[in-house]
């Protein structure tokens, strides 16, 4: 079956889909995007994900002429038309196709495409046993990565750099008065583990307010673990017990090295498997879906 693609209330082969040279996301990163986890046909978090778009297109005044319902319709018709039952799928919403101007454009639609591919999750849960490695990165982005824009070179060059170095993610660290903070990874949010206490980067304007990590400190709390929201610095990373990562591509998974050091004793620690064995049992109470 050939990939389809949603553009503009159309439902076409990949092939043939595509947006005006003109679009604002490609001159100008002027767009937002969603990108959501596909289990047993069902949408994770759909709902999380629905608000968090709406919240972003308001921050950037982007209208989108299409209302949740049409749009969950459009959506489940994409996953559906597609025929795979695990996948994720990426939601685009530009500012619209103008000549080229930086100020906003007068009444161009919003341009919205949608596409999806094929996902391993249970890949994921394999890796709960080898951990992953993290490499560290200066945060050099702009100061509102709360928004969920296109404009991701920083963490693309951040990504591409982890890669070149063995390493699964990049953490971007900013230089502070406390010593290097480390706010999240190019396209996951950094978690440590000290004394049984589960440290995040408190949301704001300097990280993305990921959904994995909303529904992982939701899941901790109800289980009685405790969660603090607040900055941690590279050298408490480096001394912590155990450190992990979230996203909708990479729910939970262990960081077992950091810049070629061992976190802990190296291994997947006893935080983290309770953590992860929280958070798959949410995903198959939501979804159904089990490895
Ligand atoms: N990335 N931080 C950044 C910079 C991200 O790009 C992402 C998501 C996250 C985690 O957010 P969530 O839990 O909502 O997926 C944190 C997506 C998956 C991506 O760009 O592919």
């Amino acid at each position: 079956m050939p990939q389809l693609a949603y553009v503009n209330g159309h439902i076409l082969p990949l092939a043939d889909a595509s947006l005006h040279v003109e679009d604002r996301g490609t001159q100008f990163g002027d767009a937002v995007y969603e990108v959501c986890a596909v289990m047993n046909g069902r949408i994770l978090d759909w709902q999380q994900h629905l608000v968090r778009l709406r919240r972003n297109l308001g921050e950037l005044g982007i209208t989108l002429g299409i209302a949740d319902g049409p749009l969950t319709q459009q959506a489940r018709r994409l996953i559906a038309a597609n025929g795979h039952s695990e996948c994720i799928i990426y939601m685009q919403v530009s500012r619209g196709t103008a000549k080229r101007d930086h100020s906003f454009p007068g009444g161009a639609p919003a341009n919205l495409v949608m596409t999806v591919r094929r996902f391993d999750f249970a890949q994921r849960i394999r890796q709960l046993e080898t951990g992953i490695a993290v490499i560290t990165q200066p945060d050099n982005r702009w100061g509102r990565v709360d928004i969920k824009t296109t404009g991701l070179l920083p963490n693309v060059l951040a990504k591409q750099a982890a890669k070149e170095a063995g390493a699964f993610e990049a953490w971007m660290v900013a230089k502070g008065d406390g010593g290097e903070t480390v706010r999240e990874g190019s396209s996951t949010n950094a978690w440590i583990v000290k004394d049984g206490r589960i440290i995040t980067h408190p949301t704001g304007t300097e990280i993305l307010p990921g959904i994995a990590r909303d529904s992982l400190i939701r899941l901790a709390r109800e289980a009685q673990l405790a969660v603090e929201e607040r900055p941690f610095t590279l050298a408490e990373a480096l001394a912590a017990d155990e450190a992990f990562l979230t996203s909708t591509t990479a729910p939970i998974l262990p960081v077992v090295r950091i810049d070629g050091q061992a976190v802990g004793n190296g291994h997947t620690g006893p935080v983290v498997r309770r953590l992860a064995e929280l958070t798959w049992k949410e995903v198959a109470r939501q979804t159904g879906w089990r490895a």
